[in-house]
Protein backbone atom coordinates (compact mmCIF):
# COMPACT_ATOMS: atom_id res chain seq x y z
CA UNK A 1 0.00 0.00 0.00
CA UNK A 2 1.06 3.48 -0.83
CA UNK A 3 1.07 5.91 1.99
CA UNK A 4 1.27 9.79 0.09
CA UNK A 5 3.28 12.03 2.30
CA UNK A 6 0.90 14.94 3.06
CA UNK A 7 3.15 18.31 3.29
CA UNK A 8 -0.27 20.43 3.09
CA UNK A 9 -1.19 19.41 6.29
CA UNK A 10 1.84 18.44 8.13
CA UNK A 11 2.43 22.46 7.13
CA UNK A 12 -0.68 23.34 8.72
CA UNK A 13 0.19 21.37 12.20
CA UNK A 14 3.24 23.56 12.07
CA UNK A 15 1.83 27.01 11.29
CA UNK A 16 -0.88 26.66 13.93
CA UNK A 17 1.40 25.29 16.61
CA UNK A 18 3.75 28.07 15.81
CA UNK A 19 0.94 30.98 15.75
CA UNK A 20 0.46 29.64 19.26
CA UNK A 21 3.63 29.84 20.49
CA UNK A 22 4.09 33.53 18.82
CA UNK A 23 0.76 34.92 20.71
CA UNK A 24 2.65 33.91 23.69
CA UNK A 25 5.19 36.46 22.79
CA UNK A 26 5.66 40.02 23.89
CA UNK A 27 7.07 41.31 20.58
CA UNK A 28 7.12 39.67 17.15
CA UNK A 29 9.84 37.88 15.45
CA UNK A 30 10.64 39.88 12.10
CA UNK A 31 11.54 38.41 9.25
CA UNK A 32 13.29 40.73 6.47
CA UNK A 33 13.04 39.53 2.91
CA UNK A 34 15.22 40.88 -0.31
CA UNK A 35 13.93 40.43 -3.71
CA UNK A 36 15.74 41.64 -6.57
CA UNK A 37 13.60 41.83 -9.98
CA UNK A 38 10.81 40.35 -11.66
CA UNK A 39 11.41 36.38 -11.54
CA UNK A 40 7.52 35.52 -11.76
CA UNK A 41 8.62 32.01 -9.33
CA UNK A 42 10.83 34.24 -6.80
CA UNK A 43 7.74 37.11 -6.87
CA UNK A 44 4.64 33.70 -5.65
CA UNK A 45 7.65 32.14 -3.43
CA UNK A 46 7.92 35.74 -1.62
CA UNK A 47 4.12 36.49 -1.58
CA UNK A 48 3.15 32.91 -0.29
CA UNK A 49 6.30 33.54 2.16
CA UNK A 50 4.83 36.99 3.40
CA UNK A 51 1.02 35.85 3.62
CA UNK A 52 2.21 32.47 5.70
CA UNK A 53 4.68 35.17 8.34
CA UNK A 54 1.33 37.37 8.48
CA UNK A 55 -1.07 34.14 9.43
CA UNK A 56 1.28 33.14 12.28
CA UNK A 57 2.09 36.52 13.47
CA UNK A 58 5.31 36.98 11.95
CA UNK A 59 6.00 40.26 11.08
CA UNK A 60 7.79 40.57 7.53
CA UNK A 61 8.78 43.29 5.29
CA UNK A 62 9.56 42.47 1.60
CA UNK A 63 12.30 44.79 0.48
CA UNK A 64 12.46 44.92 -3.23
CA UNK A 65 14.94 46.23 -5.78
CA UNK A 66 15.01 46.76 -9.35
CA UNK A 67 16.73 43.99 -11.99
CA UNK A 68 19.13 46.20 -12.75
CA UNK A 69 20.51 46.70 -9.14
CA UNK A 70 24.13 46.70 -8.23
CA UNK A 71 25.88 44.11 -5.71
CA UNK A 72 27.05 46.98 -3.79
CA UNK A 73 23.21 48.23 -2.97
CA UNK A 74 22.15 44.28 -1.89
CA UNK A 75 25.26 44.26 -0.06
CA UNK A 76 24.67 47.40 2.25
CA UNK A 77 21.04 46.43 2.56
CA UNK A 78 22.58 43.15 4.22
CA UNK A 79 24.49 44.87 6.75
CA UNK A 80 22.42 46.97 7.88
CA UNK A 81 19.36 44.61 8.40
CA UNK A 82 22.72 42.37 10.32
CA UNK A 83 23.15 45.30 12.59
CA UNK A 84 19.04 46.37 13.13
CA UNK A 85 18.00 44.95 16.36
CA UNK A 86 14.22 44.98 15.06
CA UNK A 87 14.99 42.05 12.54
CA UNK A 88 15.68 38.56 13.66
CA UNK A 89 15.63 36.50 10.33
CA UNK A 90 17.00 37.58 7.21
CA UNK A 91 16.03 35.65 3.39
CA UNK A 92 17.51 36.97 0.41
CA UNK A 93 15.36 35.07 -2.19
CA UNK A 94 17.46 33.36 -4.98
CA UNK A 95 18.36 33.65 -8.03
CA UNK A 96 19.84 37.01 -8.10
CA UNK A 97 20.67 39.16 -11.18
CA UNK A 98 23.60 38.25 -13.07
CA UNK A 99 25.31 41.32 -12.14
CA UNK A 100 25.31 40.17 -8.27
CA UNK A 101 27.06 37.33 -6.62
CA UNK A 102 25.37 34.81 -4.87
CA UNK A 103 28.00 33.53 -3.09
CA UNK A 104 29.25 37.09 -1.77
CA UNK A 105 25.35 37.48 -0.58
CA UNK A 106 25.29 34.42 1.18
CA UNK A 107 27.97 35.11 2.80
CA UNK A 108 27.04 38.65 3.99
CA UNK A 109 24.17 37.67 5.89
CA UNK A 110 25.13 37.27 9.66
CA UNK A 111 24.79 33.54 10.42
CA UNK A 112 22.54 34.41 13.66
CA UNK A 113 20.16 36.07 11.49
CA UNK A 114 20.40 33.72 8.30
CA UNK A 115 16.63 32.56 7.95
CA UNK A 116 17.82 29.98 5.18
CA UNK A 117 20.58 28.24 6.88
CA UNK A 118 22.43 28.47 4.02
CA UNK A 119 25.66 31.06 5.07
CA UNK A 120 29.09 28.93 5.60
CA UNK A 121 28.62 28.99 9.32
CA UNK A 122 25.25 26.71 9.25
CA UNK A 123 26.69 24.97 6.33
CA UNK A 124 29.97 24.24 7.79
CA UNK A 125 28.14 23.78 11.79
CA UNK A 126 25.71 20.79 9.55
CA UNK A 127 29.04 19.65 7.83
CA UNK A 128 30.92 19.04 11.71
CA UNK A 129 27.33 17.36 12.83
CA UNK A 130 26.88 20.95 15.22
CA UNK A 131 23.57 22.21 15.76
CA UNK A 132 23.33 25.05 13.02
CA UNK A 133 21.41 28.55 14.20
CA UNK A 134 19.14 27.70 11.53
CA UNK A 135 18.74 24.49 8.68
CA UNK A 136 18.17 25.14 5.31
CA UNK A 137 14.29 25.15 4.37
CA UNK A 138 13.58 22.82 2.00
CA UNK A 139 16.11 19.89 3.60
CA UNK A 140 14.62 20.43 7.24
CA UNK A 141 11.17 20.21 5.61
CA UNK A 142 11.96 16.89 4.27
CA UNK A 143 13.12 15.40 7.15
CA UNK A 144 10.29 16.51 9.09
CA UNK A 145 7.91 14.82 6.74
CA UNK A 146 10.26 11.86 6.68
CA UNK A 147 10.04 11.65 10.89
CA UNK A 148 6.15 12.74 10.97
CA UNK A 149 5.87 9.60 9.06
CA UNK A 150 8.29 7.53 11.39
CA UNK A 151 10.65 6.81 7.83
CA UNK A 152 14.14 5.77 9.07
CA UNK A 153 16.55 6.28 7.30
CA UNK A 154 19.86 4.44 8.23
CA UNK A 155 21.73 2.33 6.18
CA UNK A 156 19.21 3.13 3.28
CA UNK A 157 20.60 4.15 0.26
CA UNK A 158 19.70 8.13 -0.21
CA UNK A 159 19.45 9.41 -3.80
CA UNK A 160 19.83 13.21 -4.16
CA UNK A 161 19.67 14.16 -8.02
CA UNK A 162 20.96 18.03 -7.85
CA UNK A 163 23.79 19.41 -6.33
CA UNK A 164 22.48 23.23 -5.27
CA UNK A 165 23.71 25.20 -2.26
CA UNK A 166 20.04 25.28 -0.78
CA UNK A 167 18.87 21.83 -1.08
CA UNK A 168 21.14 19.31 -2.77
CA UNK A 169 24.08 19.80 -1.00
CA UNK A 170 22.84 20.30 2.40
CA UNK A 171 20.46 17.78 2.14
CA UNK A 172 22.75 14.89 1.44
CA UNK A 173 25.08 16.36 4.11
CA UNK A 174 21.82 16.10 6.65
CA UNK A 175 21.13 12.41 5.18
CA UNK A 176 24.59 11.18 5.90
CA UNK A 177 24.06 12.74 9.61
CA UNK A 178 21.04 10.17 9.97
CA UNK A 179 23.13 7.38 8.73
CA UNK A 180 21.73 6.61 5.30
CA UNK A 181 24.21 5.77 2.24
CA UNK A 182 23.84 9.04 0.06
CA UNK A 183 24.37 9.30 -3.63
CA UNK A 184 24.45 12.85 -4.81
CA UNK A 185 23.86 12.80 -8.66
CA UNK A 186 23.89 16.24 -11.37
CA UNK A 187 23.60 17.24 -15.33
CA UNK A 188 26.96 15.24 -15.96
CA UNK A 189 25.89 11.83 -13.83
CA UNK A 190 26.74 9.11 -15.95
CA UNK A 191 24.33 5.63 -15.29
CA UNK A 192 21.62 8.00 -14.42
CA UNK A 193 19.08 5.28 -14.06
CA UNK A 194 20.97 2.96 -12.84
CA UNK A 195 21.97 4.40 -9.96
CA UNK A 196 17.88 5.72 -9.47
CA UNK A 197 17.22 1.99 -9.74
CA UNK A 198 19.37 1.14 -6.53
CA UNK A 199 17.38 3.80 -4.09
CA UNK A 200 15.29 3.12 -0.84
CA UNK A 201 14.78 6.75 -1.05
CA UNK A 202 15.10 8.90 -3.52
CA UNK A 203 14.85 12.52 -3.59
CA UNK A 204 14.81 14.69 -7.35
CA UNK A 205 15.01 18.80 -6.81
CA UNK A 206 15.41 19.23 -10.89
CA UNK A 207 12.78 21.28 -12.40
CA UNK A 208 11.87 18.77 -15.23
CA UNK A 209 8.41 17.54 -15.26
CA UNK A 210 8.65 13.39 -15.41
CA UNK A 211 12.09 13.10 -15.38
CA UNK A 212 11.71 9.78 -12.77
CA UNK A 213 9.54 7.49 -14.73
CA UNK A 214 8.00 4.18 -13.55
CA UNK A 215 10.23 1.73 -14.72
CA UNK A 216 13.51 3.88 -13.23
CA UNK A 217 12.31 3.05 -9.84
CA UNK A 218 12.82 0.42 -6.96
CA UNK A 219 9.59 -1.05 -5.37
CA UNK A 220 8.97 -0.32 -2.19
CA UNK A 221 10.94 3.03 -2.66
CA UNK A 222 10.20 6.43 -0.56
CA UNK A 223 10.25 9.09 -3.49
CA UNK A 224 10.45 12.90 -2.43
CA UNK A 225 9.68 15.44 -5.19
CA UNK A 226 11.23 18.55 -4.83
CA UNK A 227 11.46 19.76 -8.39
CA UNK A 228 9.27 22.49 -9.93
CA UNK A 229 8.09 23.16 -13.47
CA UNK A 230 5.58 24.64 -15.39
CA UNK A 231 3.23 22.73 -17.98
CA UNK A 232 1.10 25.45 -19.41
CA UNK A 233 -0.02 26.99 -16.54
CA UNK A 234 0.24 24.18 -14.30
CA UNK A 235 3.60 23.91 -11.61
CA UNK A 236 4.49 20.06 -11.44
CA UNK A 237 7.17 18.14 -10.18
CA UNK A 238 10.08 15.81 -11.32
CA UNK A 239 8.24 12.78 -11.07
CA UNK A 240 5.66 10.97 -13.15
CA UNK A 241 3.20 10.53 -9.41
CA UNK A 242 0.28 8.86 -11.59
CA UNK A 243 2.11 5.99 -13.45
CA UNK A 244 4.21 4.47 -10.07
CA UNK A 245 2.16 5.31 -7.28
CA UNK A 246 1.35 1.94 -7.13
CA UNK A 247 4.81 0.85 -6.82
CA UNK A 248 6.24 2.63 -4.07
CA UNK A 249 5.77 2.74 -0.30
CA UNK A 250 6.00 6.25 0.17
CA UNK A 251 5.63 9.49 -2.09
CA UNK A 252 4.84 13.11 -1.62
CA UNK A 253 2.83 15.01 -4.56
CA UNK A 254 4.05 17.94 -6.11
CA UNK A 255 2.66 20.71 -5.35
CA UNK A 256 1.37 20.05 -1.82
CA UNK A 257 4.11 18.18 -0.84
CA UNK A 258 7.33 19.46 -0.33
CA UNK A 259 6.83 23.02 -1.24
CA UNK A 260 4.61 23.87 1.95
CA UNK A 261 6.89 22.46 3.80
CA UNK A 262 9.86 24.54 2.48
CA UNK A 263 8.12 28.09 3.51
CA UNK A 264 6.78 26.06 7.45
CA UNK A 265 10.13 25.45 7.82
CA UNK A 266 11.11 29.04 7.19
CA UNK A 267 9.13 30.08 9.32
CA UNK A 268 10.21 27.90 12.16
CA UNK A 269 13.77 29.15 11.39
CA UNK A 270 12.30 32.78 11.79
CA UNK A 271 10.71 31.84 15.24
CA UNK A 272 14.29 30.18 16.38
CA UNK A 273 16.47 32.87 15.33
CA UNK A 274 13.82 35.48 17.19
CA UNK A 275 14.31 33.05 20.35
CA UNK A 276 17.91 33.29 19.68
CA UNK A 277 18.39 36.98 19.85
CA UNK A 278 16.36 37.15 23.23
CA UNK A 279 18.18 34.04 24.54
CA UNK A 280 22.11 35.09 23.37
N1 LIG B 1 14.56 30.28 -4.32
C1 LIG B 1 13.83 29.15 -4.43
N2 LIG B 1 13.68 28.57 -3.22
C2 LIG B 1 14.32 29.36 -2.33
C3 LIG B 1 14.51 29.28 -0.92
O1 LIG B 1 14.07 28.35 -0.22
N3 LIG B 1 15.23 30.31 -0.38
C4 LIG B 1 15.75 31.31 -1.12
N4 LIG B 1 16.43 32.25 -0.49
N5 LIG B 1 15.58 31.40 -2.41
C5 LIG B 1 14.88 30.43 -3.02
Amino acid sequence: MTTILDGKKLSAKMTDELTQKVAMLDEKPHLAVILVGENPASELYVGLKKKTAEKIGIKSTVIKYPQNTDEKTVLDKINELNNDKNVHAILVQLPLPGQISEKKVIQAISPQKDADGITPENIGKISIGVEPYAYPCTPKGILSLLDEYNINIEGKHAVVIGRSNIVGKPLAQMLLNRNATVTICHSHTKNLTDIIKSADVLISAVGKNKLIKKEMIKSNSVIIDVGTSKVGNRVVGDVDFDNLFELVSYITPSPGGVGPMTIASLMENTYNLFKLSRNG
